[in-house]
């Protein structure tokens, strides 16, 4: 007998993204994300105007995502939902549309970790990773090393000890001037920069913790004092310093790697996250893979930054060992991974 398609509807509105994707027998079919720019003039996500934007984009991303795909509803396996971490008012929003549709259509629901996700975006292209391997993951929120064994087993070997990566790539752009979120901007102009014209003290936590509150206090200390001196400093040496801030940032990152993979005994390592979309990151860690034979796997730039491409990932590999949620499943703020 000939085995029905499998295909799940993934939502994700962890944070500012409403994104919806089709999943059909472990293949991406579609994927939309729609950014929600209100935040922009606050400088950073509000959180009740996210849950009041993902109300009200959600039906036409999940409408979309299924067009796309060239699928009715009825055509559904299963439908899953990020269950956090992430903004407690955001998470209901994706969490209720998915569970009313889940009970209209009696079929599965399945309840994804946001960051397991993120990890989860580099099986999406054509070679997967092989187990077991190590993976930083930088986002907004987050900065972690997660030793990967398998599709839903995943162990934590360190992480921030206070602001995430991500956040620290933020305020920074702030400081610079730049509209939030800013961490990608710093990246673009960072490519034509010299990243040796400036020194950030570089603050090295114990074992395979992170910490990215210092970095960001001496910016702030190494603009106010230049910026008093010279009105035009940040204009004059903009590429110069996104360079060299980007510099810091990730050889903190680096060598945290470098460790865990000695430690480990690793011979396979990843990315994921939004700050996996950083250019100067990618290739620094290219680098550093091929100086020690690392195998690498990166995902595409648009899975790194959030989107439902990488929880419709997680999604599958959640239905093939059975793992569903139920109307009572409650959606939470942070979660271990
Ligand atoms: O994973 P993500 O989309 O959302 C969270 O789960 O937090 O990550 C968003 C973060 C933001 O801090 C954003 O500035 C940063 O990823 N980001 C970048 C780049 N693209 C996105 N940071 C540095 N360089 C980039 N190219
Ligand atoms: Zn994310």
């Amino acid at each position: 007998m000939q085995q029905k398609d499998l295909h799940i509807l993934a939502i994700e509105s962890s944070c500012d993204e409403t994104a919806a994707a089709v999943i059909s027998n472990g293949k991406i079919v579609s994927n939309v994300v729609a950014s929600q720019s209100i935040h922009e003039m606050y400088g950073g996500v509000v959180p009740e105007l996210a849950s009041r934007a993902h109300q009200q984009k959600i039906i036409h991303m999940v409408d979309k995502a299924l067009s796309d795909a060239n699928l009715s509803k009825s055509s559904l396996q299963a439908i899953a939902f990020t269950q956090g971490p992430g903004l407690l008012g955001a998470l209901l929003v994706g969490a209720c549309f998915a569970k009313a549709l889940a009970l209209g259509l009696a079929i599965p629901l399945i309840a994804v970790h946001h960051m397991r996700a993120h990890i989860l975006a580099n099986f999406i292209g054509e070679i997967p990773p092989t187990f077991p391997f190590l993976c930083l993951v930088v986002s907004g929120g987050h900065t972690q090393l997660v030793l990967v064994k398998s599709h839903t087993s995943m162990q934590l070997l360190g992480q921030t000890q206070d602001d995430a990566v991500g956040e620290a790539y933020d305020k920074i752009a702030k400081m610079m001037g730049f509209p939030y979120p800013g961490g990608a901007l710093i990246d673009q102009h960072a490519q034509e920069g010299d990243p040796t014209r400036f020194q950030f003290p570089a603050t090295m936590m114990p074992g395979l913790d992170f910490s990215f509150s210092g970095i960001k206090t001496a910016f702030l200390q190494f603009i106010h004092k230049n910026t008093q001196k010279d009105p035009n400093f940040i204009a004059a040496h903009r590429a110069d310093i996104c360079a060299s801030i980007q510099h810091t940032l990730v050889q903190m990152l680096l060598s945290k790697v470098k460790k865990a993979m000695t430690q480990t005994g690793l011979t396979s390592v990843a990315l994921a996250g939004g700050v996996a979309a950083n250019q100067g990151l990618r290739q620094a860690l290219a680098q550093l893979a091929q100086q020690h034979h690392w195998k690498l796997d990166v995902p595409a730039r648009a899975y790194c930054t959030d989107n439902a491409a990488m929880v419709a990932m997680a999604a599958h590999y959640q239905y093939v060992a059975q793992d569903f949620a139920d109307l009572t499943t409650k959606v939470f703020p942070s979660m271990s991974i």
